[in-house]
């Protein structure tokens, strides 16, 4: 027999869950990021882990917290790439932040706290959706029955013309009882008629007046971006919920007329008490969030100044990676659970440059290689939004057939090395740099080329002719490239 709470902790487990096995995963993010094989595979271990633990029961369940991550590697390899593929992947509540953008407690700025307080908003608007999803089919109905409204408005006894012509003092009453009697049938057998047009579609097109709620938010919204974050949100909402909700006419077609009575519906059907628990235990539960740029609060040996401020940042970190109860407006979070996925470029502080107690809860150590000359060769070709698809895709808007020869891409990729070495190694990026140079003369030039010109071929002489010089030249490679 399992009891109330095992119940509502199996539904809720089931919410943000990934079924995909690790192997799936690093399937996925390899349509999207070339090599880094060693960073796919520990995170898609961590989100394996998610999912073993939740098959848990009791204490094991609350003992086993994951190891979080941290991933180091130099420029433009793909650690912001990971992340962002990952958030894509994952059904989880996922927040990826800048450790930069944060200052010590009591500082004017983001505090640290606000990352556990976005990671609740998230999970809260992904609970919200899906339980919008499971309420649709009645939402709809509903929907359906307020266009019926309009089209075919229930009639009103002080609306009733011959009931204000005639109506004496005291038989007022009677007669309206009277007129109400002859005029049900007809609206009965009139929204019939209506409903049937509905159902079929025959009305989907036809232009509707409509009341719709405004929101009241964005009048309060200066509250935001203030270091007093947490509590104008509040703010907001209690304002929000003090003003009456303001309605609005608006001219819609029908087919918009049932999406808008449909999102109103919905929401009005889920409570959002229990939305907000849900949401609570799933953040806990399976929320990750990714540090990025931890490297920039590091402080190499102790240089006073500035540093301290950073080493407040790491201080104030601490607490949340280590377990603790942050308030959210959801109710309090606990961050025990939250998978940490960190991540910088390490370039001139170390990862030990790091407070201890920050190192230790990073355990987990993922290196992104270099990228070389083959690398950026895929990088160039095999993701599915890989640059030269972009390209492809941009100019055929312009009925400019591009085409890469081989030895192209070769001369690109070899090309990206040499700035990279001679010059800084900026990995991937360096081909974003060397390809709009590349592309100029053709963006530039695409609306007015001639019909035989349209095809366009870029071989290894195209390269050569547009960028060898530039490369050659250390000085003017370091401003264009
Ligand atoms: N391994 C890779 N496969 C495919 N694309 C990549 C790869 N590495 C980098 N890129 C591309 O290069 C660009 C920069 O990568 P990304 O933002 O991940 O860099 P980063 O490692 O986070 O660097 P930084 O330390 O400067 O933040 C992105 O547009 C990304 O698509
Ligand atoms: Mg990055």
């Amino acid at each position: 027999m399992t009891t109330d709470k095992e119940q509502q902790e199996l539904r809720r487990d089931k919410i943000g869950a990934n079924e995909q096995t690790p192997r799936e995963i690093v399937a996925e993010l390899d349509k999207f990021i070339v090599g880094q094989d060693e960073a796919k595979k520990s995170v898609a271990i961590a989100l394996r882990n998610r999912w073993r633990s939740r098959q848990l029961t009791g204490s094991m369940k609350d003992d086993i917290i994951p190891k979080n991550i941290l991933m180091i590697g130099s420029t433009g390899v793909g650690k912001t790439e990971i992340a962002r593929r990952l958030a894509k992947l994952v059904k989880a509540p996922f927040i990826k932040v800048e450790a930069t953008k944060f200052t010590e407690v009591g500082y004017v700025g983001r505090d640290v706290e606000s990352i556990v307080r976005d990671l609740a908003e998230t999970a809260v608007r992904m609970v919200r959706a899906q339980r919008m999803d499971e309420v649709k089919e009645k939402a709809e109905e509903l929907a359906e029955e307020r266009i019926l409204d309009v089209f075919v408005p229930e009639p009103k006894k002080s609306q009733n013309p011959l009931g204000r012509l005639f109506g004496g003092d005291d038989d007022e009453d009677e007669e309206d009882d009277k007129e109400q009697k002859k005029v049900e049938p007809k609206y009965q057998a009139g929204r019939e008629w209506v409903r049937k047009r509905l159902k079929k579609g025959e009305l989907e097109e036809e232009l509707i007046e409509i009341n719709v709620e405004e929101s009241t938010r964005p009048m309060v919204s200066m509250f935001s971006g203030s270091s007093l974050e947490g509590m104008g949100d509040n703010l907001q909402d209690m304002i929000g919920s003090l003003m009456p909700k303001r309605h609005r006419k608006r001219k819609v077609t029908v087919a918009a007329a049932r999406k808008i009575f449909a999102q109103e519906e919905a929401a009005k059907l889920i409570d959002m008490d229990e939305v907000a628990e849900d949401a609570v235990y799933v953040a806990e539960r399976s929320g990750i969030v990714f540090l990025d740029e931890i490297d920039k609060v590091a402080v190499r040996g102790n240089t006073g100044g500035a540093d301290v401020s950073r080493e407040g940042v790491q201080r104030d970190i601490l607490p949340i990676v280590e377990g603790s109860t942050v308030v959210t407006k959801y109710g309090p979070v606990k961050t025990d659970h939250i998978l940490f996925i960190a991540a910088g470029a390490f370039h001139t502080a170390k990862p030990s440059d790091l407070i201890p107690e920050l190192q230790g809860r990073f355990p987990i150590r993922v290196e992104l290689k270099s990228l070389r000359k083959e690398d950026f060769e895929k990088i160039l070709t095999e993701p599915q939004n890989a640059l030269i698809k972009q390209y492809r895709a941009l100019l055929a808007t312009e009925n400019v057939e591009l085409t890469f020869a081989d030895s192209a891409i070769s001369r690109i990729a070899q090309l990206a090395c040499d700035v990279n070495d001679e010059a800084e190694d900026i990995g991937a990026r360096r081909l974003h740099t060397l390809l709009e140079k590349l592309m100029e003369d053709i963006s530039f030039n695409a609306p007015d080329m001639k019909d035989e010109e349209r095809k366009v071929v870029i071989d290894d002489k195209y390269v050569d002719d547009k960028l060898a010089e530039i490369v050659k030249s250390s000085d003017l490679s370091q401003f264009i490239l």
